[in-house]
């Protein structure tokens, strides 16, 4: 039987949860790619929104964002070792199926998006006795009630404070840290001078705001520590044999050549406020 194609009324800002969400899609059928996400594939073809007309042109490079996807959930997977009963907080969440990768049967679990993300995700996802979607904004505090009040507590914001101006940014962080000090954030940036060549992720309408040249100037906000920065510079062996062929051979003579391209987007963990290290 077909189904009817779900409706989707989402702002510019939120509607860039289509473009992971299509890259997982389109890296499961990748043979040998980074993920298999067979959810992101159901997603995709349930949903009323021409994917083809908005992102064919990016098709080849769809497993930049599922790089990012991975590599950010390594980072989760080493905190949970750590803490298997910890907290986990996506924000930005969108149609992301990290909690599908990661759960290890015991982690608690929220997701949080602004109202219009949420109203969509619940059409594909369900609330549990460890997982919980809220609607919530970062830089702003309300929502942070409705979290534990203390860790093991890991935020991850992945593709979300880019689209923030810098002091909503430097809030979110400051308000974060008051209440969770020393736990870790992991979060991406992109270096302004290659907002341009990102196109696809800055989509038409919803633009990249926040650009960061290094992110370590994020230590000077309020004590917070920078843990870990990684850029495609970097990228793992094991993830870098999994690249698409023509990625894969292309760089060494990048890393060579264009060494400030592939260091313009960065992963980062972040232990929030001026609390030791608990990450
Ligand atoms: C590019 S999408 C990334 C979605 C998801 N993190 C992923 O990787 O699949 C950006 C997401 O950030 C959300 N967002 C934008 N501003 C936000 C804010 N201030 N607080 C929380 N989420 C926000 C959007 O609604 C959207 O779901």
């Amino acid at each position: 039987m077909k189904h009817e194609p779900t409706p989707v009324a989402l702002g510019d800002v939120a509607q860039t949860l289509m473009i992971p969400l299509w890259s997982r899609a389109i890296e499961t059928e990748r043979p040998g790619g980074l993920l298999v996400d067979r959810k992101a594939q159901e997603i995709v073809a349930s949903l009323d929104f021409d994917f083809e007309a908005r992102f064919a042109a990016h098709r080849r490079l769809a497993f930049r964002a599922c790089l990012r996807t991975v590599m950010i959930d390594r980072w989760v997977l080493e905190f949970l070792d750590r803490h298997p009963e910890g907290t986990v907080v996506e924000i930005g969440t969108g149609l992301n199926t990290r909690f599908e990768r990661v759960d290890n049967g015991r982690l608690r679990w929220f997701d949080v998006d602004l109202p219009d993300a949420v109203a969509l995700r619940r059409t594909f996802f369900t609330d549990g006795p460890r997982r919980t979607l809220i609607e919530g904004a970062f830089g702003h505090e309300g929502w942070l009630d409705a979290l534990p009040s203390s860790g093991p507590i890991l935020f991850v914001a992945e593709a979300v404070l880019v689209y923030l101006d810098e002091t909503t940014v430097r809030r979110g962080l400051e308000l974060l840290g008051r209440r969770f000090s020393g736990w870790p954030i992991v979060f991406d940036t992109v270096a302004p001078r290659s907002f341009a060549e990102r196109r696809m992720m800055g989509t038409r309408d919803a633009a990249f705001v926040w650009g960061c040249d290094d992110p370590r100037v994020i230590e000077g906000w309020g004590g917070h520590r920078l843990l870990d920065s990684v850029t495609l510079h970097d990228i793992p062996a094991d993830l870098r044999r999994r690249l698409p062929l023509r990625q894969r051979l292309a760089h060494p003579w990048l890393r060579l050549t264009r060494p400030q391209r592939l260091r313009a987007h960065a992963l980062n963990r972040l232990a929030l406020g001026a609390t030791p290290d608990q990450a």
